[in-house]
């Protein structure tokens, strides 16, 4: 099977394991002299796991101008460009909060290595990480209604299986869920606050990394999981294509997630 299921005791320890793995990752293309092209993602659940990941990069004085950071999203306000850094749901700020000001300068990570899909031009970065050879390693957040980054559920009616697998970055319109879920998780629940759109990376750069780490922490995130180890690739829960990839990962908390008991 591609896809391993890790189960973790809690919050703490699925972030411990997923930092060692992305430390990991990143120490052996530096160390190896080759580019790490590392995707990265946003959300409570990632919280710990920057703190713990910063911590060991530090820790083990890696030289990281090599390494190439690509989020996977950020929201695009009524003018059509992302919202402003020191809006309070600006995932820009986010990572600069939580990964990027907490590295140490003398690692020499490089700020033009950090990227973001553009609205202005969403395909550029498709372009570009095609072109510097893939994603090297994927980390996933997983939403409560099995989106990965902010590619939504999609009946099959309205799209194939496979077209799904293809879409490229672009700008969507989020679902009244996301609104909501996001105004509750992070905008103490003022549904004012959150974006009506967003940038996403595509399916097709996700899909095309060479591994995949998708974490989840939330009871909200069982059934989503549930689905998904039942069936099959499909657009209606987005998070399924994982099941299809060469080389993923899902590591969860067994203490809100339980996974046991489906075949
Ligand atoms: C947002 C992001 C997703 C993320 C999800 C879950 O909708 N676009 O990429 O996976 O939130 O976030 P959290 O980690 O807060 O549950």
């Amino acid at each position: 099977m591609a896809l391993h299921w890790v189960r973790e005791d809690d919050y703490e320890a699925m972030s411990r394991a997923g930092a060692t793995r992305i430390a990991a990752a990143i120490e052996k293309r530096l160390r190896q002299r080759c580019p790490m092209l590392l995707g990265l993602a946003t959300g409570n659940t990632m919280l710990t796991l920057y703190e713990r990941l910063a911590g060991m990069l530090n820790e083990r004085r890696l030289d990281l101008a090599q390494l190439h950071t690509f989020n996977l999203d950020e929201y695009v306000g009524a003018d059509g460009r992302w919202i402003p850094a020191d809006h309070p749901l600006s995932y820009h700020a986010y990572m600069e909060k939580n990964f990027f000001g907490r590295l140490d300068p003398r690692l020499g990570m490089k700020r033009d290595h950090v990227h973001f899909p553009d609205p202005a031009c969403p395909a550029a970065l498709d372009e570009m990480i095609r072109g510097m050879g893939g994603l090297d390693l994927q980390l996933l957040g997983i939403g409560f209604n099995g989106h990965i980054a902010f590619n939504e559920p999609m009946s099959e009616a309205e799209i194939g299986v496979e077209a799904f697998a293809a879409l490229p970055t672009r700008v969507i319109d989020l679902t009244e869920l996301t609104i909501d879920t996001n105004a509750r998780l992070t905008a103490g629940g003022d549904r004012s606050q959150v974006p009506r759109q967003a940038v996403t990376l595509g399916m097709q750069p996700i899909l095309g990394a060479r591994e995949i780490l998708l974490l989840a922490c939330f009871a909200e995130q069982q059934e989503p999981l549930r689905r998904m180890k039942r069936g099959r690739p499909t657009p209606e829960l987005p998070a399924s294509y994982l099941l299809d990839h060469p080389q993923s990962t899902i590591i969860y908390t067994g203490d809100r997630i339980c996974l046991e008991g489906l075949a």
